[in-house]
């Protein structure tokens, strides 16, 4: 099965990615085409302009794929692309170009959805083995989940608000770091004290493993409001972003608290720990969500940054992982803004609602 290999495709927010990776899980080729230029005036992601910018981009990239592999269409076992959850328009485009393929070339189509590609992503970076604690972390998620096999997950909490990724990007508007706020609030915080503003724990110390990250973005507006005339600007952002970064850690270490002693109760023992998702590249986070594994027994896996970001290999390794276990969708598969990874229809072979 070594020489079997998957196309996949990523169109469902500002990235628009092809990568080619093999069940041996070696990348054989990819390619990414960040979008950040074209939304960076409105200060967030424009679904419209997204959508037309894949199209775009999107063939282009897969030609340039096949050629870096080197690899003729035959070579190809199957097509796999994001049908959602995302920006509608975007998905439509990565899913009707990777069903297009599969028609042409004769190859079986997988859908993907992309939180299932995030949650299997430490397999294909790290091949950490079932069942593992997931924290998924991104600019539309943040969610717990146990994580049995494909297709086989437990949502254990998820956030009541905004994701932790939408706080970063928020933030970072407030702020005046334009977006994506995430590696901007990373970079800041590094030159800034992380105990000079004090911002509130949502939900820490409560029971459950759910999120809430509105009022902490409420807490920043409000320190920033309350700064004195005169203040050295770069300095209180440095010390907000630290601040806000470290209340983020503490959120999540607590959550993880949380959810590793479930985890530990329904499966015996927590020993790993997965964290995946845009918002996993933060290395403070990461450390601290090392340290915090490590306290309670566990590992932490972290895929490299960029498989954590959005990424077309992540897709082509979810689609390997269920073909080979025997799921191929029809052409007809929906495209859905919406789709929760503990539905029903995630189980392998289940056909799309
Ligand atoms: O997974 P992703 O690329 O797209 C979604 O599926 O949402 O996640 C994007 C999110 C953005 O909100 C971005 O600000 C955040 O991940 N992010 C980060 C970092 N890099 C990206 N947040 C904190 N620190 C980072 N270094
Ligand atoms: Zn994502």
């Amino acid at each position: 099965m070594a020489n079997e290999c998957v196309l996949g495709i990523e169109t469902s927010c500002d990235e628009t990615a092809v990568a080619l990776v093999a069940g041996d899980r070696t990348i054989l080729a990819q390619k990414i085409h960040s979008q950040l230029a074209d939304h960076a005036a409105y200060g967030g992601v424009v679904p419209e302009i997204a959508a037309r910018a894949h199209l775009q981009k999107l063939r282009p990239l897969v030609e340039q794929t096949l050629a870096e592999a080197a690899l003729p269409p035959a070579a190809i076992t199957a097509v796999a692309a994001t049908t959602g959850p995302g920006l509608i328009g975007g998905v439509m485009v990565g899913a009707t170009m990777a069903k297009a393929l599969a028609l042409a070339w004769g190859k079986p189509f997988v859908a993907v959805n992309h939180l299932e590609a995030h949650a299997l992503s430490a397999r294909l970076s790290d091949n950490v083995a079932f069942p593992y604690l997931l924290l998924l972390v991104s600019g539309g998620h943040c969610q717990l989940l146990a994580v049995a096999g494909v297709g086989a997950y437990t949502v254990y909490g998820t956030t009541i608000d905004d994701a932790l990724g939408e706080a970063f990007d928020k933030t970072a508007r407030l702020l005046g770091l334009g977006y994506p706020g995430g590696p901007a609030v990373e970079r800041l915080a590094r030159k800034g004290d992380p105990a000079c503003f004090s911002l509130p724990r949502p939900l820490a110390g409560r029971p459950g493993c759910d999120f809430s990250f509105a009022g902490l973005k409420t807490a920043v507006r409000q320190a920033i409001q309350a700064l004195p005339p005169g203040e050295a600007e770069d300095q209180a952002a440095a010390d907000l972003s630290a601040s806000f970064q470290a209340a983020c850690a503490d959120v999540l270490a607590d959550r993880c608290r949380h959810a590793m002693a479930r985890f530990a109760a329904e499966h015996g023992a927590c020993e790993r720990l997965v964290v995946a998702g845009g918002v996993a590249a933060n290395q403070a986070l990461r450390s601290r969500l090392a340290a915090e594994a490590a306290a309670h027994g566990a590992h932490l896996t972290a895929p490299p940054p960029a498989l954590c970001t959005d990424n077309a290999a992540m897709v082509a390794w979810a689609g390997w992982e269920r073909f080979r276990l025997g799921q191929r969708d029809s052409l007809a598969a929906p495209p859905r803004p919406r789709w929760p990874l503990d539905g029903a229809d995630m189980a392998v072979g289940a056909q799309p609602i």
